[in-house]
C-alpha cells in the first residue's frame, strides 16, 4: 500500500494567519483526530456526519487512518502547540466512487479555527491531490441548512445539482469538474 511518504511532508499554505501546514493523514494520527472531533459542538458533528455522534466510531477512525493516497486521501491542517506537538484542526477527505474518475469529498475544520480560510484551504489542497490522482470530478452532499458549506464550494467553482425526484431532500449534491 501506498504511504504519505509519497507525499510532501509539507505543503506550504497561503494567506494563513494562525501558521498552520497541510499534509496527508498519516496513520499515528489516531489521538490528534480524536482532539479535533472533541473540538466540534454538536451542531458541527451534525453538519458534517448527517446525525448525532457522540464519539467517533473506531471503524470511521481504522478508515481514515489507512488510505491509498491515491483512490481515498485526506489531508490534515495542522498547527505546533506550546509543547511542540502537532495539533489537527482541520480535515478534508475524498473516497473514489465505483463511478469512474468520480470522488466524494467531506470536510470538517475545528470550531476553533473556523473563518480563516482554512476550509477553503483545505478544500483547494484536497481539489489539486485529486486532479494529480487522475480523478475527473468531485462531488459532495451538503445539509440542505448548511448554507456556510454551500456557499464555501460555490465560491470554488462547485455547482449545486438540481435534486432528483428520488433524492433526499434534505441533502444538495455539489460537484466540480476537475
Ligand atoms: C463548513 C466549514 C468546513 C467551513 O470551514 P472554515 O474554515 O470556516 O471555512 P473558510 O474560513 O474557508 O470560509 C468560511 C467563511 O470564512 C470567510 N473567511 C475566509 N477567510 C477569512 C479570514 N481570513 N477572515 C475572516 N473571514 C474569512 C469566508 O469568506 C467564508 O465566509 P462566508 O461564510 O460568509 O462565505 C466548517 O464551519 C465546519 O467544519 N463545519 C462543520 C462541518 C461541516 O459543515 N462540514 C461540511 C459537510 S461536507
Amino acid at each position: 500500500m501506498a504511504r504519505a511518504a509519497a507525499y510532501p511532508d509539507k505543503m506550504n499554505p497561503i494567506g494563513n494567519s494562525v501558521g498552520y501546514d497541510i499534509r496527508p493523514i498519516q496513520p499515528d494520527d489516531r489521538d490528534r483526530m480524536i482532539g479535533l472531533f472533541n473540538h466540534l459542538s454538536p451542531h458541527s458533528r451534525y453538519l458534517r456526519f448527517a446525525h448525532a455522534v457522540s464519539q467517533l466510531p473506531d471503524d470511521f477512525l481504522e478508515d481514515i487512518l489507512h488510505l491509498d493516497y491515491k483512490n481515498e486521501l485526506a489531508l490534515v491542517a495542522v498547527i505546533q502547540t506550546k509543547n511542540l506537538s502537532e495539533e489537527i484542526i482541520g480535515i478534508a477527505r475524498y473516497v473514489s466512487l465505483p463511478s469512474e474518475h468520480t470522488c466524494e469529498f467531506s470536510l470538517s475544520v475545528s470550531d476553533d479555527y473556523t473563518h480563516q480560510g482554512i476550509g477553503t484551504h483545505l478544500m483547494q489542497s484536497l481539489i489539486r491531490s485529486a486532479k494529480e490522482n487522475g480523478l475527473k470530478k468531485m462531488l459532495g452532499y451538503v445539509l440542505h441548512s448548511n448554507t456556510k458549506m454551500l456557499q464555501l464550494v460555490v465560491d470554488l467553482g462547485f455547482e449545486i445539482q438540481q435534486p432528483k425526484l428520488e433524492a433526499s431532500p434534505d441533502f444538495k449534491t455539489v460537484s466540480i469538474l476537475l
